[in-house]
């Protein structure tokens, strides 16, 4: 099955540049479609742009009004024929108007083993912080479903790393961000490939 990807990312995009190399190499039978970012400056918008991706800055600020945000990101997708979600490092929450739209179809990668070190709050350098703070021998990160509740949605697969007692925040993260790389198109993969079921 060919999957056709949408983005949505708000910083780096290293989680979605990832999976662009993944179909350029040939790993995956997926087509990045568009790329959507709340933040015109991204380092993500700028990176899909050079790779001739189609781009869009959708934010509160280019669309006022209740649900306006969301609607305008369905309406892309449908136009660039989406077919499944990919939050990558994505800052917004995404509502029902999307999620009703891609039913089952928007992923999320996490940072850390959920439901462990998850939910409202749980996001970027406080997750590892958690983890750090909690003593934990093990961390590793998560690609999940997303459902209308902070990283509830249905895990599809997780990888784990060591937390050696000299981390601190910045070695965890590289660590994890690592495995993230490889879990979010492997993962896609086994979705192309009908190891998992949508
Ligand atoms: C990653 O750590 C991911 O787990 C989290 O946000 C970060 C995004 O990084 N959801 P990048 O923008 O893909 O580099």
């Amino acid at each position: 099955m060919t999957l056709n990807l949408g983005f949505l990312a708000s910083h780096g995009g290293s989680n979605m540049q990832a999976i662009i190399e993944s179909c350029k190499q040939g790993m995956l039978t997926a087509i990045p479609r568009a790329v959507i970012s709340n933040n015109s400056k991204s380092l993500a918008l700028e990176k899909a742009k050079n790779q001739g991706i189609a781009t869009f800055h959708v934010s509160g600020k280019t669309h006022l009004g209740d649900g306006a945000v969301d609607r305008a990101i369905v309406d892309i997708f449908k136009n660039n024929n989406v077919d499944t979600v990919i939050l990558a490092g994505y800052m917004k929450i995404v509502s029902k108007i999307i999620l009703d739209e891609f039913k089952g179809r928007v992923l999320n990668i996490h940072p850390a083993l959920l439901p462990d070190f998850g939910g409202e709050g749980m996001f970027g350098l406080k997750v590892h912080e958690a983890v750090l703070k909690a003593g934990e021998k093990e961390s590793g990160c998560t690609v999940h479903l997303v459902d209308e509740i902070y990283d509830n949605g249905r895990i599809l697969g997780q990888s784990r790393v060591p937390v050696f007692p000299v981390d601190d925040v910045d070695s965890l993260s590289a660590r994890v961000l690592v495995q993230e790389h490889i879990l979010y198109s492997k993962i896609l993969k086994e979705i192309c490939e009908g190891r998992i079921v949508l």
